[in-house]
C-alpha cells in the first residue's frame, strides 16, 4: 500500500510516500481502507518524538490518528461492522506504528463509528480527533445552556467544532481568533475577540459579568487569563496545558469512543455542526499540509485524500 513513513523521528522534512505491507486487522479489530484523513498538530509533536512518554512510536512510522473510509476485512471477534462499511474513527494504538497517513489501516470498533451518507470523505476524515477533543473538553466543564464560554483558538480544528458544539448546549460563545478570522468565527456563531495584549479588557468589554467557562486550546496563560475574566477554576478545561490541574481546572487528553464519535455524527446530521475543511492536499503533499497548518490562519482542518 502507499504511505507516509517516518524512518526515525523528525520533522515534515522527513515525511516520505513509500510502497509499505498493509497493516494485519488482529481477531478484534477492522482493517480499513482509507479515503482520507486528516492533520491534526498532534502529529508534529508525534513525529518529533515529544510525545514518548505518552504514545511511544515504532519504526517506521506511519504518522496519523484521523480515519475515513471503507471496512475492507473485519476480524473474527468483530460483530458490529461488516465489510464495505463506510466509518469513521479516531484510530490511536497505545504504541504508534501504524497510523491514517496510508491507504489501510487498523481499528478496534471502540475507535470507530458509522460514517453517515450524508457526509463527505473530506468532512469526515476531519472530524474524529478535532470533534471528540471538542466534545470531551465541554463535557469535562459541563457546558450548558444560556451560561458564556471563552473558546481559545476558535478557529482551528478544535476550536471550530468547539464553538458549533457550546452554541447547540445553548450557550453563548466568546472566541479568540486572529482578526482575519473574525467573520469566520461570527459564521459559525461566534462573538469574535482578537488574541494578544489587551485580550482580558477585551473579554471584560464583552462579558462585564465574567465568563462561565473556558476552553485553552493554546497554552499561553489561557488559563489564568480565563480566571481571571471570571470563570471558576474548576471550570476551565485545557487540552494544550497538563498544569492546569495545579489552578484546579480540568486537562484533557482525548480518548477514542464510538458513542462520543455517533453524538458528533448526529450533530452533523441535525444540521448543528459541520466540519469547516480548509484545504485538501493528496497525500503525497503530507509535508506541504503540515507546513500550511504551522503557518496560522487556516478555517477548521486540513485534510490529506489517498487518492
Ligand atoms: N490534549 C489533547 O488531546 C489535544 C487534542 C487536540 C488538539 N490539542 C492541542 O490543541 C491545540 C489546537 O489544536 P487544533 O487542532 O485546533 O490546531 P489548529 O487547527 O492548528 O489551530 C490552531 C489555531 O490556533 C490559533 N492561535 C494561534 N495562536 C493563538 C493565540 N495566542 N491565541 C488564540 N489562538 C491562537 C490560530 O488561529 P488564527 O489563525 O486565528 O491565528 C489557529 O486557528 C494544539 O496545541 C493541539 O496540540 C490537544
Amino acid at each position: 500500500m502507499k504511505a507516509v513513513v517516518m524512518p526515525r523521528y523528525g520533522g515534515a522534512q522527513d515525511l516520505r510516500t513509500a510502497e509499505t505491507p498493509e497493516p494485519a486487522p488482529g481477531p478484534g479489530e477492522v482493517l480499513i481502507r482509507l479515503e482520507a484523513t486528516s492533520v491534526n498538530p498532534v502529529d508534529r509533536e508525534l513525529a518529533a518524538g515529544r510525545l514518548d512518554s505518552i504514545v511511544p512510536a515504532e519504526f517506521p512510522l506511519i504518522p496519523g490518528w484521523d480515519a475515513a473510509g471503507t471496512v475492507a476485512e473485519v476480524g473474527s471477534e468483530v460483530t458490529e461492522y461488516a465489510a464495505g462499511d463506510h466509518v469513521l474513527g479516531y484510530v490511536r494504538r497505545p504504541v504508534a506504528r501504524w497510523g491514517t497517513y496510508a491507504e489501510y489501516t487498523v481499528a478496534e470498533p471502540r475507535m470507530i463509528a458509522p460514517k453517515p451518507d450524508f457526509m463527505d470523505w473530506d468532512s469526515a476524515a476531519g472530524l474524529p480527533l478535532a470533534g471528540l477533543t471538542a466534545l470531551q473538553a465541554l463535557e469535562a466543564v459541563a457546558v450548558k445552556d444560556a451560561e458564556t464560554v471563552l473558546v481559545h483558538a476558535a478557529a482551528g480544528g478544535v476550536g471550530s467544532i468547539a464553538v458549533q458544539i457550546a452554541k447547540a448546549r445553548g450557550a453563548r460563545v466568546v472566541g479568540t481568533a486572529s482578526r482575519r478570522n473574525h467573520d469566520y468565527l461570527v459564521a459559525l456563531g461566534a462573538e469574535p475577540v482578537e488574541y494578544g495584549d489587551g485580550l482580558l479588557e477585551r473579554v471584560r468589554r464583552l462579558v462585564p459579568d465574567g465568563i462561565d467557562a473556558a476552553l485553552d486550546a493554546v497554552g499561553a496563560g489561557e488559563v489564568d487569563l480565563s480566571i481571571r475574566a471570571g470563570a471558576d477554576p474548576s471550570r476551565v478545561v485545557s487540552i494544550a496545558d497538563p498544569k492546569v490541574r495545579e489552578k484546579g481546572g480540568e486537562y484533557v487528553f482525548t480518548e477514542p469512543r464510538s458513542e462520543d464519535l455517533r453524538a458528533l455524527t448526529a450533530l452533523a446530521e441535525s444540521r448543528q455542526l459541520i466540519v469547516p475543511v480548509s484545504a485538501v492536499f493528496p497525500l503525497e503533499r503530507a509535508a506541504e499540509a503540515w507546513e500550511a497548518g504551522r503557518t496560522g490562519g487556516a478555517r477548521g482542518k486540513t485534510v490529506l485524500r489517498m487518492a
